[in-house]
């Protein structure tokens, strides 16, 4: 069996019990692969990608990363999460749920899906067993609230529950991805990857050994992310940790929002490597990479890796 091969995996949860997270045979470290492309190599920049895309068919990229280490606490409890119509974090959760024999409950931002056919995305998580409860817009920004949240968890009966924030990053989660950057070791001097929440961000960088730093490139418009990244190693380590900075200038208007210039880059960068690219973080991410290194904002010789957290879906 290969890793990537979902139709081996669909079968592995034990009706008898749940399953193990070793049984589900992740594929780690992630795969290391340099790219031959002659628009880096004309600005003296070696770039790799980071293939954390294939460690698992269903937890994809950042997310093995992210649930493994919550989902190993969980024992007979149910997994509760939190995201929009379209998030990946959601499928995730529902399909380890599915692999692991855990049951799960997703809340959905937007009651006015209530009642509407599935999208694609939330068909999925269904498919997978979870249970969706969509909640208002203004109760799923408070949904942090300690009032709001035992309200949400008594809305959705999920009895003794296993409460994972929204995009999964919690102290765990960050302290999962941590792995990342000892994985990069000392094979880059800079570390890409695309941010929502800065979790894997957090992680990474504090992984990564001394003289190395960690580039992000919010996906998100606002400017608040470096203050939650601090506030995550705070919570995840007791202090800052690594050598990291965020670019604020390739979010293409904010969160999903994408224009022709971005996709034609995303199809091109997918003829020209073989790669499936992700729309909504990874494909801004390369974006950022070619038009820094177009600025020279790498000194000649510098060998960049740009983590793939994600691949396209369906
Ligand atoms: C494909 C992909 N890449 C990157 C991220 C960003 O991760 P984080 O929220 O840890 O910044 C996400 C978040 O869900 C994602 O789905």
């Amino acid at each position: 069996m290969t890793a990537t091969d979902p139709r081996d995996l669909a079968d592995l949860a034990d009706p008898a019990g749940p399953a193990d997270l070793a049984d589900l045979r992740p594929r780690l470290p992630s795969p290391l692969q340099e790219v031959v492309d002659g628009r880096f190599e004309r600005h003296g920049v070696r770039l790799l990608l980071k293939r954390d895309d294939l460690i698992h068919p269903a937890l994809v990229g950042n997310k093995w990363r992210k649930l493994a280490p919550n989902l190993a606490t969980v024992g007979a409890r149910t997994v509760v999460t939190f995201g929009g119509a379209y998030s990946n974090h959601l499928r995730a959760t529902a399909a380890a749920g599915r692999l692991l024999g855990l049951s799960t409950v997703g809340v959905v931002r937007g009651q006015e899906l209530a009642g509407l056919p599935l999208n694609p995305s939330l068909a999925r998580c269904a498919a997978d067993g979870m249970r969706l409860h969509f909640v208002d817009r203004s109760t799923y920004r408070r949904k942090a609230e300690p009032e709001t949240l035992a309200a949400l968890l008594r809305a959705v009966d999920a009895g003794e529950a296993v409460v994972v924030p929204e995009g999964g990053s919690n102290a765990e989660a960050v302290r999962g991805c941590r792995a990342l950057g000892e994985e990069l070791g000392e094979h880059a001097d800079v570390a890409a990857l695309a941010c929502g929440t800065g979790g894997t961000l957090a992680g990474l960088a504090a992984g990564l050994p001394r003289g190395r730093r960690t580039l992000g490139i919010p996906v998100l418009k606002g400017g608040f992310l470096s203050a939650d990244i601090r506030r995550l190693q705070e919570r995840a380590f007791g202090g800052p940790r690594g050598t990291w900075s965020l670019d604020d200038r390739f979010h293409f208007g904010g969160y999903a929002r994408t224009g022709p210039r971005l996709d034609a880059f995303a199809e091109d960068f997918e003829r020209r490597h073989g790669l499936p690219v992700e729309r909504v973080y990874v494909a801004k991410m390369l974006y950022a990479l070619l038009a820094l290194a177009q600025e020279g904002a790498f000194p000649r010789g510098t060998t960049l890796a740009a983590v793939v957290t994600g691949r396209p879906f369906p």
